[in-house]
């Protein structure tokens, strides 16, 4: 159905504009250790703490049951770790900063930076005021998912993922891998939540409502990128003359 692949296409493109700049700047252990826990602490703040919650809006607004057990068994296995994890996974987040060595009390009540409230207001407008399809595409296709979507959805993803050994904050940072429980969980379940994701919105949302999904996910990649400016920039990189991050001077 040509109306369906152009949707499709459209949702693969905003996804595939999920990158930025200043991510190798994490990833390669540039940002000093003494403000990573900014990033861990606006990303708790603007969605990982909540995330159940997100999946949660898009349920009680969808009429389809088929669509609303894909996502119960996505928001009960986030809310509680009982189909994989064995924890909840906001808070098997909290074993990152709490490896790290990092003070806790912080991500008691964490005080959202501009751009990362406006990316935190985008996410509850589309999954609060808009119907399932939005609530749905915004938290398990944009939130959960990744610039790889096109492959994840093709089945050429890359199927061995690095050895833990080489996750960036066990390499740069000194995690004990023993504390990656959220990266090892989302290795065995995320796969699948994302390809249910797909598969429900392709195969009930209503054509009518394309236009308004895609509209709401190119809002939120748009708050989403200055909200990682704002992170970058308050964890002490800049984009330098190469695109490339680099630590301010
Ligand atoms: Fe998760």
């Amino acid at each position: 159905m040509v109306v369906a692949d152009a949707f499709q296409e459209a949702l693969l493109r905003v996804m595939e504009q999920k990158t930025h700049w200043a991510w190798p700047g994490f990833t390669q252990g540039l940002v000093p250790k003494s403000l990573l826990h900014i990033h861990l602490e606006q990303e708790y703040a603007t969605y990982v703490r909540d995330f159940p919650v997100l999946v949660a809006r898009a349920y009680v607004q969808c009429p389809h049951p088929e669509v609303r057990r894909d996502l119960a068994e996505n928001i009960y296995e986030e809310e509680t770790g009982g189909m994989v994890a064995g924890r909840p996974h906001p808070e098997l987040f909290m074993e990152y900063p709490r490896g790290l060595g990092m003070d806790l009390r912080r991500f008691q009540n964490i005080p959202l930076m501009p751009a990362a409230q406006a990316y935190r207001d985008a996410i509850d407008n589309a999954t609060l005021h808009h119907g399932w399809e939005s609530a749905a595409a915004v938290s398990t296709i944009f939130i959960e998912g990744t610039s790889n979507e096109r492959a994840e959805l093709e089945g050429t993803a890359r199927k061995n993922p690095p050895p833990l050994s080489e996750h960036p904050l066990v390499k740069h940072y000194g995690l004990s891998e023993s504390h990656l429980a959220l990266t090892k969980a989302h290795r065995s379940v995320e796969g699948d939540h994302r390809l249910a994701a797909w598969r429900s919105l392709l195969g009930y949302a209503h054509p009518q409502c394309y236009s308004l999904v895609i509209d709401h996910m190119k809002r939120v990649l748009s708050a989403w990128l200055a909200y990682r400016d704002e992170v970058a920039h308050a964890c002490g990189l800049v984009q330098g003359a190469n695109g490339r991050p680099v630590v301010a001077a």
